[in-house]
Parts: structure tokens; sequence; C-alpha cells
């Protein structure tokens, strides 16, 4: 953190580095990012709704093994590089039910890694990438809230990946390639679970609210923090707190301590505090989180739309490299569903908009 510009600016008070608002830091003010915002896009129906609601192709090669009763299972006796398309779907489908699903010894490459997530869609690219087909995902030895005196981005707590996006990612796959023997761990969070676990006046409140789900502190600690350009200008989403989940039909938290700065129809005391009872609230759901200890050839592949993530930061000293490839998702809706089940089309749901 030495370079950082705050560092240059100490108060003699305290001796601490000042944060310092963007439109003082040249790094930030003098950024301009070579593409425009996004427009809104629709992208290809889930993948998951064509899947076998049994997934009968799938576990007729793959064991299952549920690491906790919320969420994250690990399937064994499967390479992902020799599923076959309705595996895949099926294999969508669990990830949507179970958050995420974890393998170990993959014999997948990156080009194959493309190859198998452009099956789920059009493959989406973080504001700060550079190579159009995936980023790299290196390690986070820095705790965030000793970066948090500094910059303004909490960059290692929990967050459903880039969900300020008008289309946030619905499925990431991140594949290990080095990784030190201990630390780097990763933690999810089912955010059906967190959703559960409300009162059900708490529900009603918040199923009325917006979440502002920003890139804004993103952009301005990766220019300080990392040295790198984002591509995009900073955007400011406004998603429901809650959504509902287009293929299971349930509700999901759609809160991210990582990216939600306010929520919209919130006085901004009122914001802050209900922000911090959120905060609490992911840490401390031991019940509906995981954490998974990597490998080199481990993977995982989550689903955005109903888990938040983070990796627990530490002081390990080997390399950690891996490689992250995420889809467009749909615009997140609160609905409410009833489903219809009939013989064949199982996942099917009615929906009206709230
Ligand atoms: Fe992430």
């Amino acid at each position: 953190m030495a370079h950082l510009e705050s560092r240059k600016h100490v108060s003699p008070d305290s001796g601490f580095a000042i944060a310092l608002h963007p439109h003082f830091n040249p790094k930030i003010s003098n950024h301009v990012p070579p593409e425009p915002l996004r427009e809104e896009i629709v992208p290809e129906k889930d993948r998951a709704l064509f899947a076998d609601p049994e997934k009968k192709a799938l576990f007729s090669i793959a064991k299952r093994v549920d690491l906790t009763e919320s969420v994250g299972t690990v399937l064994e006796n499967v390479q992902l590089s020799q599923l076959d398309p309705q595996q895949l779907d099926e294999l969508a489908l669990l990830v949507t039910e179970r958050g995420v699903v974890f393998f170990r010894d993959q014999d997948l490459t990156t080009d194959g890694q493309v190859k198998l997530f452009e099956h789920y869609g059009t493959l989406d690219r973080h504001p700060s990438q550079k190579d159009s087909r995936h980023v790299v995902i290196r390690g986070s030895r820095e705790d965030h809230r000793e970066i948090l005196k500094y910059t303004p981005w909490p960059s290692g707590d929990f967050h459903a990946d880039t969900s300020f996006e008008i289309n946030p990612p619905s499925y990431s796959l991140l594949r290990m390639e080095e990784h030190p023997e201990v630390g780097g761990d990763t933690a999810w969070v089912s955010t059906y679970g967190l959703y559960d676990a409300l009162s059900d006046a708490m529900k009603r409140f918040v199923d009325g609210l917006h979440a502002v789900h920003t890139s804004r502190l993103q952009y301005d600690s990766i220019l300080d923090l990392w040295g790198v350009g984002p591509n995009r200008p900073p955007i400011d989403s406004h998603h429901p707190a809650v959504r509902t989940h287009p293929v299971t039909g349930l509700k999901a938290l759609n809160v991210n301590p990582g990216f939600v700065t306010a929520f919209a129809e919130l006085k901004r005391v009122e914001s802050d505090k209900l922000l911090d009872f959120f905060a609490y609230h992911i840490h401390s759901a031991d019940d509906h989180a995981v954490r998974w200890k990597w490998a080199v050839g481990s993977v995982a592949m989550w689903d955005n739309r109903c888990t938040n993530h983070r990796v627990i930061p530490g002081t390990y000293d080997a390399p950690r490299r891996g490689i992250r490839t995420t889809v467009f998702g749909e615009k997140r809706e609160l609905v409410s569903c009833s489903p219809i089940y009939t013989e064949t089309e199982a996942n099917l749901y009615e929906c009206s908009v709230l």
C-alpha cells in the first residue's frame, strides 16, 4: 500500500494517511476510460431452464457431496472437460440450487474453460479486464479493513461479482492454476438463506427497497491501489434489495457490503444503519456459509444471483493465480412467482412484476 496517493498526505495530528476525495487524487481525476457505459441487454435464456430437474445425466457419472445443509456441493468422479451439453445444463441447475459447486483435480485448460462457459451465455468482462474472455484472479494478502483507512472500497468484503452492472453476471467459474499450500480460501454465503433468516416484518420492509450498487468506490480504489485503469466510467445501479431467482423462483437478498452503499428509498442515516445490520447479518451467517480450501486444479462454479463471496485475507507467500470466466445475467427483478409444474416443464414459473 506504500504507493497509495493518500500515503503522501499524512495528518500531522494523527500521523495516519488522509483518505483523499477522488477529485484531489490525480491518478483518479486524470483517468479517461476508453469505453462508454454499457446499455441494458437481454441475455440468452438461462441454460438451467433446459435441464432435467432430476439431473439424471450428470448424476449418472458424478457423486454429489453436500458441504453444508444450505450451500455448497462437491461433485466427485467427474471432469468438467468431459461433460456434454445436457450435463452442463444440469450442472447449471444444481448451481442455482446449491449456490456454488466445487470440483478437484480438473484437467480443464483456459481455452477449454472459455469454451465451456460460452455454453452458458455471452462472456462478461470486468471493468478492469483487458483480455476479452477471462480475468486473472490473484491473491489478496491485504486486509480490506486496513485498506479502508486509505481508500473507500472494501475490496476484500462479501460481494456478488460486479453487482453494480445493469446486467450483473449470473454464473462465474474460477479455476486455480497456482495456489499456496495454506491460505487464500474463499467463503460463499447463500443469499437465499440470508433472506429466509429475516423476520417476516423485515422481509416486507426490505422487499420494498432498492439497493444502490456502485462501481465508484472500486473505480477509485483500483486506480490508486492497483494502478489499473478501468475500461468504463463508474456506474450506480438501483437494483431491488430482494430479487427473485429466475430459475428457482426463490427470493434472495440482493445486498452486499462490497458494492452496496445505500438504499434508494431511505434517508442517509437510516440507510447507513441498515447497511451496518446487513454487514453483521452476512458475516454472522455461519449456517448459510461455506468455506473452500483451494488447490491447483480446483474449480468453483457459483451463481451470483443467490450467493455472495469473499476471499479470506492472509499472509501466505506462494503465488495464487486463478482464471475466472463470467456470463451476463438478466436485469435483477423482484417478482411474485407461482411455480407451474407440468410433466415436461418443471422449471417454468408464471411471474408478475410487483
Ligand atoms: Fe468475486
